[in-house]
């Protein structure tokens, strides 16, 4: 990202210098999918794709914001007094969001201020570009205010933001991530308790692919939701045997024992993915500190496989990308990462393999599914941070 670019934006757009420039990181979860919601463990990583903010405070109540991303959309402007949802507000919403709960948590934010965003997040892809914008308007915040709002507060008040004011309801996990990532760390959480282990991942010899399927995430939030409510629906059937607040509390025996509880096939299929995935992610932490990437590789295997056959939320796109990317050389191993439904699978390959790679899986996916797929290399980077102008 040039930041000068952003500078001079920032001028022609409000004849003043800015003072301050911010950076929120997207995500990649290397495993642990649809277990942050059941009380389970997931294991994503901070990427160096994200979103820049320059900033300056202004003397009166008002809050203007350009996103270079949405130039169509011009300057949206709102005051502190009204931090209402609004539609017309678009991309908006997620910073006034963030705004509105962090002034309701009681901290002073005296003034507003105007601000210019851009990204470099692939579009729509499942790389948590709603979470970046969240934590990048609490460390915003924070920096121009010096208001000191911890960062695990910040990270809970994203995850409100997108609950209560998108209305999306998802885990904690993005947030996490982006609040939380660390260069060249992956980050082991238990979702239940908030606690967590920071992992090195030393890939010498090899790559992190993300691989975008391009495919448009219709339909995503309400299957999603679904997902949850079939999850809710199979937990309260064990809890009438089973002393748990959550599908991440069990292990697989004890799951299996256990799993004639559930009276629906379908609902019992979504909790063993629940079950078997978090044990996986926690065994996978273990692979990787030993040094097994391979091992760690078939986890991620086992993953998609559990996500596409029990959990059912992998589609057509996600499973040929996925697939083609099993077939190739020097792959240690391939899965969908995020909410599936389409958006981006990850890959971890040999240094000297990537480039036919690339190219393989790519004419693969152009054959099957008839449009292309983006690869990009990853590199995994720090959470959200004040950076220099
Ligand atoms: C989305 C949600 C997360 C998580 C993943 C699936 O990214 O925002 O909270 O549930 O899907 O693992």
């Amino acid at each position: 990202m040039n930041m000068s670019t952003l500078q001079t934006a920032f001028q022609d757009l409000f004849h003043a210098l800015p003072e301050k420039a911010f950076f929120a990181p997207g995500r990649i979860n290397l495993i642990g999918e649809h277990t942050d919601y059941n009380g389970g463990h997931v294991f994503p990583c901070a990427i160096t794709y994200g979103t820049y903010a320059v900033a300056r405070k202004r003397k009166d109540r008002k809050v203007r914001l350009y996103s270079v991303n949405f130039p169509d959309k011009g300057i949206i402007e709102f005051n502190l007094n009204q931090l209402d949802y609004e539609k017309q507000h678009n991309w908006a919403n997620y910073p006034k969001g963030m705004i509105r709960y962090i002034v309701d948590a009681g901290n002073e934010v005296p003034t507003g201020f105007e601000c210019v965003i851009q990204g470099n997040i692939p579009n729509g892809a499942g790389l948590s570009s709603s979470a970046s914008i969240e934590l990048l308007t609490g460390v915003l915040l924070n920096g121009l205010f010096e208001l000191a709002i911890p960062r695990i507060d910040l990270i809970k008040l994203g995850k409100k933001v997108e609950n209560e004011f998108i209305g999306v309801n998802s885990g904690i996990m993005d947030q996490f991530a982006v609040g939380m990532g660390k260069k060249d760390v992956g980050i082991l959480l238990d979702c239940q308790t908030l606690k967590y282990e920071y992992a090195p991942i030393q890939l010498e010899n090899h790559k992190i692919i993300i691989m975008n399927t391009n495919k448009r995430r219709e339909l995503a939030d309400s299957k999603y939701n679904e997902r949850r409510s079939e999850c809710e629906e199979a937990l309260s059937q064990l809890q009438q045997k089973l002393p748990i607040e959550a599908l991440g509390q069990l292990s697989e025996v004890e799951f299996d024992e256990n799993q004639h509880i559930i009276t629906s096939e379908t609902v019992r299929k979504r909790a063993k993915h629940a079950v078997y995935e978090n044990v996986r992610t926690m065994k996978a932490l273990g692979e990787l500190k030993a040094g097994n990437l391979e091992a760690f590789g078939q986890s991620m295997n086992q993953s998609h496989i559990s996500l596409r056959d029990d959990y059912e939320v992998t589609g057509v796109e996600l499973d040929r990308l996925v697939e083609a990317a099993w077939r190739q050389p020097g792959v240690i191993g391939a899965r969908m990462t995020g909410a599936g439904f389409g958006g981006c699978a990850i890959a971890i390959v040999e240094n000297e393999a990537v480039e036919n790679f690339i190219a393989n899986v790519g004419t693969a996916y152009l054959d099957e599914i008839g449009y292309v797929a983006d690869f990009y290399v990853a590199s995994i980077g720090d959470g959200a941070k004040e950076i220099e102008l």
